[in-house]
């Protein structure tokens, strides 16, 4: 027996009848992103590794563990076999900001407002809300001198305002803020002081945590971790009077929003580009993996990557997640389809066919079995694809050049010309 195939593990395939909520999810958040001036990016889904180790940091899990790295080779001047690293990008903020600075967007806009959708890649172990493969809309906003606390309130009740849009209401999110570059470096000093008492029953990751990425800690998921960190006291002490008032702020922006939130002084999220404020979305009913999406500012990375000094705020929300939470939106009635062509013996297939291709030019959706059949057997075949209208043609229909026209939705019937089908269509498929 040959080989079946599947689809590797963490991935999944997004079949028919998923496809239109994933459609709607997508809709939606174009609407909203129109509506606040963001403009479409597409960056490449792979990119050269150090890209990422560089922005995301050596020492964060993405990097350490989650990376799929492609090789590719080249032949340099003399010949010789170049190998140059590449990755799946495991996010895209870094790729939006490789784009920025090397299509210096800085020179033509002020502020540039961008939004995505792609594809991401992270070499996890698979579970339930986590995959290898999985997709994300995102929005970065990047412009020199454009640290505003109004702009940070506007991402985050961006984010809050798409989520809403999907049909969702039940999830809670979480702000703090890191600081400007300077109050980090305290933050992390802070955290170690705290941390040095405890180190001997911090597990073995968080050891090595410790002295490398001290923040990772606080996301730990080992019990004794957990409990170690829930009973260290963190406060904003590491906070300069500068960022302390930046921050307050973005709350009392979110206040005048009307968005809710709830400040977590041990959100500081795993990757080392952020500064200032962080936030993060989660929905109670996803179970470990409930994240639906997470963002911040990161001002230094576009200097850091090589641009000119620039400010950054943005956010991605996970697809799937949002897939899992929204199960019960119901799916959109634009989707059905409008008419459904049967031809009842071979004589007519031509008339049907034709008529099928004058409706669709028409801007009406059509289809049909494309073969004769019974009359009972199409007319299930229409019901399942959901035809809102039937159209009939026998031998006395191409006789007469008309079609008889049946509207499942109140069972009328008539015949209609041929001439004349397609406004016919129009008026009854109007209401
Ligand atoms: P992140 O927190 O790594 O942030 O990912 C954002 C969202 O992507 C998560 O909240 C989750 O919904 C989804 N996600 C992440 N990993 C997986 C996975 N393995 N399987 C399914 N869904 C997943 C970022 O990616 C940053 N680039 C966000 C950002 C944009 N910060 C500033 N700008």
């Amino acid at each position: 027996m040959s080989k079946k195939f599947s689809v590797p593990r963490g991935t999944s395939d997004i079949l028919p009848e998923n496809s239109s909520q994933w459609q709607k999810i997508e809709l939606k958040s174009r609407e909203i992103l129109k509506n606040y001036n963001y403009k479409e990016i597409r960056t490449p889904i792979f990119e050269e590794t150090d890209l990422f180790a560089r922005s995301m940091g050596q020492t964060s899990d993405v990097v350490q563990k989650q990376m799929l790295n492609l090789t590719s080779q080249r032949k340099d001047e003399e010949g010789n076999i170049q190998l140059s690293g590449l990755s799946l990008r495991p996010e895209n903020t870094a790729s939006v900001v490789r784009s920025y600075i090397q299509n210096s967007m800085d020179r033509k806009e002020s502020l540039t407002k961008l939004f995505y959708f792609g594809p991401m890649f992270r070499g996890e172990r698979p579970q339930k809300g986590r995959l290898r493969q999985f997709n994300q809309v995102g929005v970065e906003v990047i412009g020199p001198n454009s640290g505003s606390p109004y702009l940070d309130a506007e991402v985050i009740s961006l984010s809050v305002e798409m989520l809403k849009s999907f049909g969702l209401d039940s999830f809670d999110l979480k702000i703090n803020t890191l600081g400007s570059p300077e109050d980090k470096k305290a933050f992390s000093i802070l955290l170690r002081n705290k941390l040095t008492a405890h180190l001997g029953n911090l597990c073995d990751d968080c050891k090595q945590r410790f002295e490398r990425n001290v923040f990772r800690i606080l996301d730990c998921k080992v019990k004794e971790c957990r409990d170690i960190v829930k009973n260290i006291e963190i406060d904003h002490s590491y906070l300069s009077k500068e960022s302390s008032e930046y921050y307050s702020k973005v709350k009392e922006t979110l206040d005048l929003l009307g968005v809710k939130y709830e400040e977590s002084l041990n959100l500081v999220r795993g990757l080392d580009y952020y500064t200032h404020i962080v936030f993060e979305i989660s929905d109670p009913s996803l179970g470990s993996q409930d994240a639906l999406g997470a963002g911040g500012r990161y001002n230094g990375l576009v200097k850091q990557l090589g641009g000119a000094e620039a400010d950054a705020v943005g956010f991605a929300l996970g697809i799937e997640r949002i897939m899992l939470a929204t199960k019960n939106v119901v799916a959109d009635s634009s989707e059905q389809l409008s008419t459904y062509v049967i031809a009842l013996d071979e004589g007519s297939l031509p008339s049907a066919f034709t008529a099928m291709s004058n409706i669709r030019n028409n801007g009406i959706s059509s289809d049909m079995s494309f073969r004769v059949a019974s009359m009972k057997s199409q007319m299930r075949a229409a019901n399942k694809a959901g035809a809102q209208v039937v159209l009939i043609f026998g031998e006395d229909e191409v006789t007469n050049k008309t079609a008889t026209i049946k509207d499942m939705r109140d069972g009328s019937q008539r015949s209609v010309k041929d001439s004349e089908v397609v406004q016919f269509l129009k008026e009854i498929l109007k209401g």
